[in-house]
């Protein structure tokens, strides 16, 4: 997730630039650029990286320029491709600096375009996957009859979910804009002509704003603007205009940002998953280990991780065992460290974490590292101190996360740990290339599942209300239920302050039972995964209670809830995949509960987004 920004027209500036990427900082901020297409002296490039930091120092840089500015570009930049890096920072150029790019989401194919480049001779001074649409551009433009053309046969090659902006030397004032999945909007205020990931960006320029269709190019030029299939067809525009205030379009119109991380998920999920195995079912880490035979001679898994993560580690074992066989164990970071696990170097130490700062799954790394363990970090933040301490990194693509309560990440940790458990057992034999290949297929399925669920927000809100009052709340699951429940119980304690409690739903007849009354409430996670009979069953103990009864269920099961209780149904997944869909209703509801309450979703009480202390 990064953001891009764009002008053309009378009000093109560095200023407008720069202001645009402040609102869009939240989309990530490890680096910030701009180019601006200037009336002497043609391109000139401003870049910085520095975390919070970058757009500080790219205003000074840029802003000490007073020439006329025709037109410009910018970027503030969440790493995926490539680390938080200077020379990786876009704007992009080609090798002839003449086409200049900014780029949000993920060009799946990149690797095998880059080789058919680097082998006509091109040059790359960045990792990115960016910097290879420049290139082809650059291929493109002489066969070409305008920038616009040349942008389009590119587009054709490119696979993945993105939004890109290109100006070329050749055309001053033109920018070319293409948007697949990836958000973009343009707008106007008659005299300036935008572009921008995101709406707060020129919401205090523009009146009037158009949307993009996916797979769509945009052109704007001072004068106006067009937008055009890839064969070169117009579209009509339709225009629209917004009333929101500055501060609510920085969460692009929802109350709070734990919202809108919640509707992110299809698209973090997706960024994730793209474009990460091979054609054999290889995965594509981002940092490999040194040598990777070395996962082939593993013999246990460990995973290390705390509240949120944690969850999305026991699904990890679930799948990690079933497919390949290999023991796997699962620790509470701070518990991992004071005793003594017993790890060596056949054994690969799983960190998971999304900020990849938090101090007892880094001190677990570093333990493990200590015993002669392999380690992998799966987390959020590239360069985080856990990405950089561990021998292999996989990074979630989930985008900034700025509510305090985990959403977005942690679906997308499960998406990842799922490509984990596939490698590993492609890596020891258990599976066939074309079995993992498969599965991938149905991995890459679910963002779209994801997104069906989210349809779900009135009904948990009604939910809400109903049972918004109760003094007790229960959510039990088995299998992968069982961390499904443990989560639904940890957000609605964290952003509501209830009582709640996750708890695997054979365990609850052995104590927890004690406390069920017409007075609780419970949330049975019976999706159609392994256990699905023995969930109803103990959902059979809790009626004979009185307590209140939900069921996240899957369609066709409707009937399994007597008359006055609930039943929340997700789409069917590969049970093992289940939990990415089956825990969005249980974020939903402790999101309305705890906004019933007049509680702040995004800073709740006594919690911080990432815990460097013991
Ligand atoms: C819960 C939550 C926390 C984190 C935990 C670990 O919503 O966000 O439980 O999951 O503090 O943080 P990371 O993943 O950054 O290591």
């Amino acid at each position: 997730m990064c953001g891009i920004i764009a002008v053309t027209g009378s009000g093109a500036s560095v200023e407008i630039l720069t202001t645009g990427l402040r609102r869009l900082e939240y989309r990530g901020y490890d680096s910030a650029g701009i180019v601006l297409h200037t009336r002497d002296d043609g391109f000139l490039r401003f870049r910085a990286a520095g975390g919070t930091k970058s757009l500080v120092a790219l205003e000074s840089e840029a802003g000490a320029f007073h020439g006329e500015v025709i037109a410009g570009i910018g970027h503030t930049r969440w790493a995926t491709h490539g680390g938080p890096t200077l020379f990786n920072a876009h704007p992009h150029f080609d090798c002839g600096e003449n086409i200049a790019i900014v780029h949000n989401g993920i060009v799946e194919n990149f690797r095998e375009l880059k080789e058919e480049l680097l082998a006509g001779g091109h040059v790359f001074s960045s990792e990115t996957d960016t910097e290879v649409i420049a290139h082809l551009i650059e291929v493109q433009l002489p066969f070409s009859p305008s920038l616009v053309d040349a942008v389009a046969s590119v587009a054709k090659r490119m696979r993945g979910a993105m939004s890109f902006v290109v100006v070329g030397a050749s055309e001053p004032g033109v920018i070319v804009g293409f948007k697949r999945m990836a958000p973009m909007v343009v707008g106007t205020d008659g005299s300036s002509w935008f572009l921008a990931s995101d709406i707060p960006a020129i919401l205090d320029r523009a009146g009037t704003f158009f949307q993009i269709e996916d797979e769509n190019l945009v052109v704007l030029t001072p004068k106006g603007a067009r937008m055009l299939t890839l064969d070169m067809v117009d579209v009509p525009m339709e225009s629209f205009g917004v009333d929101w205030t500055l501060e609510s379009a920085e969460r692009s119109g929802f109350d709070d940002f734990m919202s809108k991380e919640i509707f992110e998920q299809p698209a973090a999920l997706r960024d994730t998953l793209a474009g990460r195995m091979t054609r054999d079912g290889l995965l594509l880490l981002d940092e490999q280990p040194s040598d990777l035979d070395l996962w082939a001679r593993v013999d246990k898994v460990f995973i290390v991780a705390c509240g949120t993560s944690f969850h999305a580690g026991m699904v990890a074992k679930y799948a990690i065992e079933h497919w390949t066989k290999i023991p796997v164990e699962l620790d509470i970071s701070s518990e991992f460290r004071y005793r003594d696990p017993v790890v060596d170097e056949r054994t690969l130490v799983v960190a998971v974490s999304q900020s990849g700062e938090t101090l007892d799954t880094l001190a677990a790394l570093h333990e493990a590292r200590n015993l002669g363990a392999q380690t992998l970090a799966v987390c959020n933040v590239v360069g985080s101190s856990m990405a950089r301490l561990a021998d292999a990194v996989l990074y979630t693509r989930a985008g900034p996360e700025v509510g305090v309560a985990a959403t977005k990440t942690h679906t997308s940790q499960i998406g990842a740990l799922m490509m984990l458990a596939l490698q590993l057992a492609r890596v020891k034999g258990q599976l066939y290339p074309q079995e993992v290949r498969d599965l991938y297929d149905q991995l890459l399925a679910v963002p779209a599942k994801v997104t069906e669920v989210l349809g779900l927000w009135d009904q948990m809100r009604d939910l809400a209300v109903r049972y918004g009052g109760c003094s007790r709340f229960y959510f039990i699951g088995r299998h992968v239920g069982y961390p499904v429940a443990l989560e639904g119980a940890l957000k609605l304690k964290e952003i509501s302050y209830l009582p709640a409690e996750g708890y695997p739903a054979g365990e609850l007849k052995h104590g927890a039972i004690a406390m069920l009354d017409a007075d609780a409430v419970v949330f049975a996670i019976a999706t159609r995964t392994r256990l699905y009979e023995k969930v109803m069953s103990n959902v059979e103990e809790v009626r004979a209670r009185n307590s209140a009864v939900v069921v996240i269920g899957n369609p066709g099961d409707e009937s399994v809830v007597s008359t006055g209780e609930t039943f929340i149904s997700v789409p069917r997944l590969h049970p093992l995949f289940a939990p990415m869909v089956d825990v969005i209703p249980l974020q939903m509801f402790a999101y309305h509960v705890a906004r019933g309450l007049g509680n702040d979703a995004d800073r709740p009480r006594n919690l911080a987004k990432t815990v460097t202390v013991e």
